[in-house]
């Protein structure tokens, strides 16, 4: 294979062997494509649609939206009238279709001799029997199913028989503690809740069902009843499992998975539902604090999720893609689940971490399967490059074709990394920027058609109209840097926030009027490329997980100690960003390690491990403008040791900074 070329300008062009067999082969088709499918998304997306089964066509427009307040609520509505299954789309049209021999997953635990591997056909039967298992528990057409496990086959089951059968699934991320469990259960009102025993994170043992017991015992003294607990039996194949604690099991409650699915019929009509049904919720942090469960839908999710997959992966029949998200995330959505299996892909999922048994795991995986199409995080990326490069040199990566990024910005030392050192300087690096809300990417390059630059998503994804607008929400032409707004409706944008659509209009539209919101701030070039700064709201992006800082003072405020709370981010060399919490002790309390080892043992309850601030800080008092606002925007600069503050001018206490500025050089 030949290698990208570099030009002058710092470009990295698509190969010529990327490009020989590339769906979209240049620039030019690229850009031609990209026109048509802005100047007429309907028709651009309607051909896209006829692969798909409807089991009645629209009987309506196939696009109706406002995105603009003024003219009444916001909305945007798919194929209205049509009737789908997606369940149906991602695997019995496959199996009708003669591919029920194609594997759909292999799986690999945490330990490396854990693997398991399922065909199209066995996922069928295998969803069939637990979507017959949910009805015989009471689940319908509408209900909310919880999802708190692992990276697994089964997890996916459980998603692809909910959507068999109408019910929304509601993934939560086996990160979280008991707490947010419960809180996301109970907004959600979930009927029903699909565990595992517990899992493994290297060496380190998840209590899922303990944690799970701890929640429904939450949910229940909230007045959140749920009748039912399945539980896979995770930990059966783990080498490690000989000394973890008893499980918890309550006979009123749980219920084995293998038993359950054992006894279940393998055959399981599907129940056709309107292109405008949900198919799931999924929660991300908010900046209230309280989590927004975003809504996305079926027919325009589906539609969205196969493209984006079949153009941005270049898919072809015969990669092997390897997605490295877990399944609790977007990405693990969208990507491991539903555009996969769309498009009829062989896919890799991993429930591990890629430093166990050592760093070389995920190079000796993709080496092990042959994989083609590798998609990881930036932090997971920058914790394999300060490890010694033989992890990586010394299994062989020539079946990798492409690489891809997701999560957080990559920067252009990591990008290179990940280029020349695993790539080999052979598989370009698709760095796709999306959120939880957009369903999927929507600015990325394609693999045959854009040259690269490191450290830029480069273009828009067909059907998407990116504008940067300043503060007063002016629309940049050109070069310019501000916040990045969405102009236009595409399928895969999510409709609502589950049970409050007032804060889907006031997050995501009235900042802008008229536009869609990321909450990012970003730089387009003189080539139109777009570079994503970062959030611009109150959120962290710890690892490529989004927090809010009200979530995380809300946990510091708990402690009894603590009068004032104030999170920020610093960057962080691994994790991209890292939370440093400054507060202010009650009265009479004095700041030491106990009280430290009590406020993060509560965020780590609260929220989850993930959340843990890496720095707490004592401070007398916090900067605040006159009506008490808390001005982050100086502490960030406290954190970098920046002595520019610009503008302090609303600052009530003038000498606070400096304060806080030399009491932080001190703890450094
Ligand atoms: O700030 C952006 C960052 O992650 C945010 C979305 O987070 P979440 O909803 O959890 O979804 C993450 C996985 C799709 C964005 O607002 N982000 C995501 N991808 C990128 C990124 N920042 C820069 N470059 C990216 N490629």
């Amino acid at each position: 294979m030949k290698s990208l070329k570099t030009d002058l300008n710092g470009l990295y062009p698509p190969s010529d062997a990327v490009q020989q067999s590339a769906h979209i082969a240049s620039l030019d088709q690229y850009l031609k494509m990209y026109k048509a499918s802005i100047e007429d998304p309907i028709q651009f997306w309607e051909k896209l649609s006829k692969p798909f089964f409807w089991k009645q066509q629209p009987t309506g427009p196939f696009l109706r939206y406002n995105f603009d307040l003024k003219k009444g609520n916001i909305f945007t509505k798919w194929m209205e009238g049509a009737t789908t299954n997606v369940c149906y789309n991602l695997v019995d049209k496959h199996v009708e279709e003669g591919n029920g021999h194609r594997m759909a997953y292999y799986w690999e635990g945490n330990d490396p001799t854990e693997q398991k591997q399922i065909t199209y056909q066995g996922l069928l039967e295998a969803i069939c029997k637990c979507a017959n298992v949910l009805k015989t528990l009471g689940i319908q057409k509408g209900n909310r199913v919880a999802i708190y496990m692992p990276t697994t086959i089964e997890a996916i089951i459980a998603m692809l028989s909910c959507a068999r059968i109408g019910a929304i699934h509601v993934v939560i991320f086996a990160g979280f503690s008991a707490e947010a469990l419960a809180e996301r259960m109970i907004a959600a009102n979930a009927k029903l809740l699909v565990t595992a025993d517990g899992t493994f994170r290297g060496t380190k043992f998840i209590p899922l069902k303990s944690i799970a017991t701890q929640a429904l015992k939450q949910c229940k003294a909230a007045g959140h009843l749920i009748n039912h607990c399945v539980v896979f039996n995770r930990l059966q194949t783990s080498k490690l499992n000989k000394d973890v604690p008893d499980i918890p099991w309550d006979d009123s409650i749980d219920l084995a998975w293998e038993t359950v699915m054992a006894s279940a019929s393998d055959l399981c009509e599907v129940e056709w539902v309107d292109a405008e049904h949900p198919l799931f919720i999924l929660y991300t942090s908010g900046s209230t604090g309280k989590p927004k469960g975003v809504l996305h839908t079926s027919g325009g999710y589906l539609l969205y999720a196969a493209t984006v997959f079949k153009y941005a992966f270049d898919y072809h029949e015969e990669d092997l893609f390897f997605c490295s998200g877990d399944l609790g995330w977007i990405t693990g959505h969208t990507f491991n689940v539903y555009g996969a299996l769309a498009c009829k892909s062989s896919t890799v999922i991993f429930d591990g971490i890629p430093t166990y048994p050592d760093g070389g795991r995920f190079w000796e995986l993709i080496d092990r399967y042959q994989v083609t199409t590798f998609y990881t995080a930036p932090t997971a990326i920058r914790t394999l490059m300060q490890l010694d490069r033989s992890y990586v040199t010394k299994y062989s990566r020539a079946s990798l074709r492409l690489l891809g990024s997701v999560g957080e910005p990559i920067d252009p030392a990591t990008w290179h990394w990940f280029y020349e050192v695993v790539g080999e300087k052979r598989c370009p690096i698709i760095d796709t920027f999306w959120q939880t809300e957009t369903g999927g990417p929507i600015i990325c390059p394609l693999p045959g058609s854009t040259p690269l630059k490191p450290g830029s998503a480069t273009l828009p994804f067909f059907g998407i109209v990116p504008a940067i607008v300043d503060a007063d929400g002016v629309e940049m032409i050109g070069e310019g840097e501000g916040y990045l707004v969405i102009k236009n409706p595409w399928p895969g944008i999510a409709r609502t926030l589950d049970g409050n659509h007032q804060r889907f209009e006031s997050t995501y539209f009235e900042p802008y009027n008229g536009y869609y919101y990321t909450g990012d701030a970003a730089k387009r070039d003189a080539d139109g490329y777009f570079w994503i700064i970062g959030r611009r709201d109150d959120m962290l992006n710890v690892s490529g997980h989004l927090l809010s800082t009200a979530e995380i003072e809300s946990a510091l405020m708990q402690h009894p100690a603590v009068a004032e709370a104030a999170a920020v981010s610093a960057a962080h060399a691994i994790k991209g960003e890292s939370i440093h919490c400054f507060i202010v002790l009650k009265h009479r309390w004095k700041y030491d390690g106990i009280i430290e080892d009590a406020i993060k043992a509560i965020v780590r309850n609260k929220i989850g491990a993930f959340a843990v601030p890496e720095l707490i800080h004592p401070v007398p008092a916090l900067p605040k403008v006159a009506s008490g606002k808390i001005m982050r925007r100086l502490l960030k600069k406290v954190v970098q040791q920046d002595a520019d503050l610009g503008d302090t001018s609303t600052l009530v206490d003038q000498t606070i900074i400096e304060q806080l500025l030399a009491l932080t050089t001190k703890k450094g």
